[in-house]
């Protein structure tokens, strides 16, 4: 959806809200001259250096050098999604979300979101009242569940029978025909009947606390052992974890989350007091997921089993969590022994046993280094040699940042070679760690950094023009921002970062408009001086590709000038 809200929007909405109020009602600020300072909610510190700057409608720590604007500050501080943020912003100035957004979320699920709370209430009650209920509860106690775990996490009792639900919740036909989009019920033969029975239930909440689907679980030896909701319009196990809602609810501060298989053993470590686990439903750690789980603690922690099978999707799990790893988040693997999983492992060796061994989990550098390691001779220079070779495209995949920085320089160390994916440390990040230094910058950076910083530089009569021609992302980026803000004179900082619909690029315009940027000299001149070097570019590159065309028959006429001056070394017109 993040797409879909428009800009004009997003303009809009930045406009009402001031980033000052925004960030005071959660972090106390102080005056401090044309601005405002707290100690950084996102890191620890003892003197203040978390600015925000009611000019730029923008906050900036020069400590770890989190940055953003009242929408990121929204993300990052009550860990929404973009969407989710600008809902609440919007709402906290009675701004009407526009009927773009509606319309895009499709139809109406709150009838489906109803019903499914309706039979969650069913099933815990069943779990109560059933004439069965006593087996289903022994079976939950012989699992060693307490009565307010259950409550805790809602497990209920979906009982034996083909039609218990079907005649509780299915009381009309429109009420029918719902039922069964929500996965309760399935249809075969023109006949409808209970999707669940005779199971226990879990059912799985979205990160608002709504029911959105349910696992159930026989208590025998009946197949399948679990039983989950199909994907539903509101139901989507890709992104969907279980237990990150009780999680969330139970924890004020979550500093890691341990993701493992099963609903068992998500409320198994519960009941021994370890809240901060939350289950795949039967699939594969997907990027959504990461996402999600970022958003609520910097650093996950994977949970295998210790044999093959836990070790090939422990590997899987490190290759999509790689390009998520942005600076200040973290992956590590705790590999149980073989054969066990987190439920059996902390009945049998308890709390403290297991805290200590995910204390104890593997950093995602390790892991990657061990397993690339036992696949080469690391005794040779043609292992080490091998090793970096292999090493390199993972490497690659990190976004660039101080973490990829430190693992080029441990491949480094690893095969005592200088490693070719040194990319990263040329230096082009750094920004996040210790506060953006002003650092050498390429002109097409530097002059998006100005314009963000100081936007009334778009208002400058005689700017160059001939840079326009270049053909690369970021000039592409400058024209539209001068474009729009030629167009819309007042924006701020804070506006002209957040009106992108790419994640990416909202990202790195974020990081360009917290840079700290030398300007001894005069803004606008430095804009200027900017621009000619782009110029510059531009000339050698139609240079080139002129050149580039071998028989003069090929070329046309301003080609062919371009030419001729260039090889005069005389500027073109
Ligand atoms: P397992 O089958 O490995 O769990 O499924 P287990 O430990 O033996 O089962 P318990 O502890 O006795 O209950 C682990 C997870 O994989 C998914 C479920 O999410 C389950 O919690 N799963 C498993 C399914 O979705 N369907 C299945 O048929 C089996
Ligand atoms: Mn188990």
């Amino acid at each position: 959806m993040t797409g879909k809200i428009p800009p004009e929007f997003i303009d809009n909405l930045l406009s009402r809200v001031d980033v000052v109020d925004i960030v005071n009602q959660r972090v106390p600020l102080r005056r401090a001259g044309s601005e405002y300072k707290a100690c950084c909610p996102f890191h620890d510190e003892k003197t203040p250096s978390f600015t925000v700057s009611p000019n730029k409608q923008f906050y900036h720590c020069f400590g770890c050098g989190a940055h953003g604007t009242a929408l990121g500050f929204l993300m990052e501080y009550d860990r929404l999604s973009f969407p989710e943020a600008v809902e609440e912003l919007a709402t906290s100035v009675g701004l009407e979300l526009p009927t773009e957004i509606a319309f895009q979320q499709g139809p109406d699920n709150r009838p489906l979101y109803e019903l499914m709370d309706q039979a969650a209430d069913y099933f815990s009650q069943q779990l109560r009242q059933h004439p069965d209920a006593a087996r289903a509860s022994d079976y939950l106690q012989q699992r060693g569940l307490s009565g307010d775990i259950t409550q805790t996490y809602r497990i209920g009792f979906a009982p034996p029978g083909w039609n218990n639900l079907l005649q509780q919740l299915g009381s009309s036909s429109q009420r029918l025909k719902q039922l069964e989009t929500a996965g309760l019920i399935s249809t075969k033969n023109d006949k409808q009947y209970d999707r669940f029975r005779d199971r226990i239930m879990f059912p799985i909440h979205d990160t608002r606390g709504r029911v959105v689907g349910f696992g159930g679980r026989v208590m025998g030896d009946d197949t399948p052992k679990y039983l989950n909701s199909p994907e539903t319009p509101i139901f989507h196990k890709g992104r969907e974890l279980y237990g990150l809602y009780e999680a969330r609810k139970a924890l004020k501060d979550i500093s890691s989350l341990l993701v493992v298989e099963g609903y068992m053993d998500v409320v198994a470590l519960a009941q021994f007091g370890i809240r901060n686990v939350v289950a795949t439903l039967g699939t594969a750690t997907t990027a959504d997921h990461l996402e999600k789980l970022f958003r609520s603690a910097p650093e996950v922690i994977f949970c295998f089993d210790g044999d093959r099978a836990g070790k090939d999707a422990a590997w899987k799990a490190l290759e999509t969590t790689l390009p998520l790893l942005r600076d200040g988040r973290q992956a590590r693997f705790l590999f149980l022994p073989d054969g066990e999983d987190p439920d059996s492992q902390v009945r049998k060796q308890g709390k403290d046993s297991f805290l200590q061994r995910m204390g104890d989990a593997l950093p995602l550098s390790e892991f990657l280094f061990n397993k690339l390691g036992e696949q080469v001779d690391m005794t040779t220079l043609d292992g080490r040699a091998r090793l970096v070779t292999l090493a390199t495209p993972y490497i690659q995949k990190l976004p660039r940042g101080v973490f990829q920085d430190l693992m080029n320089q441990q491949l480094s160390r690893l095969s005592g070679s200088r490693a070719p994916g040194r990319i990263a440390s040329k230096s082009r990040s750094g920004s996040h760690f210790r506060g953006s230094r002003p650092m050498l910058m390429k002109p097409v950076h530097r002059a998006i950094a100005l314009l963000l910083q100081y936007p009334e530089l778009a208002k400058q009569e005689k700017l160059p023009q001939e840079w326009k021609k270049l053909d690369t992302a970021g000039v592409t980026i400058l024209k539209q921002l001068l474009e729009i803000l030629q167009h819309n004179p007042t924006y701020t900082t804070a506006v002209l970062v957040e009106r992108w619909e790419d994640d990416n690029i909202r990202h790195h315009l974020g990081k360009l408009a917290a840079t700290e940027l030398v300007t001894s000299g005069d803004q606008a001149e430095q804009f200027h001086g900017c621009l000619l070097r782009l110029e510059k570019e531009a000339q050698q590159e139609a240079g080139k590709l002129a050149r580039n065309k071998l028989r003069p028959s090929d070329m046309t006429e301003e080609e062919k000038n371009l030419l001729r001056q260039l090889y005069s070394s005389k500027k073109p017109e």
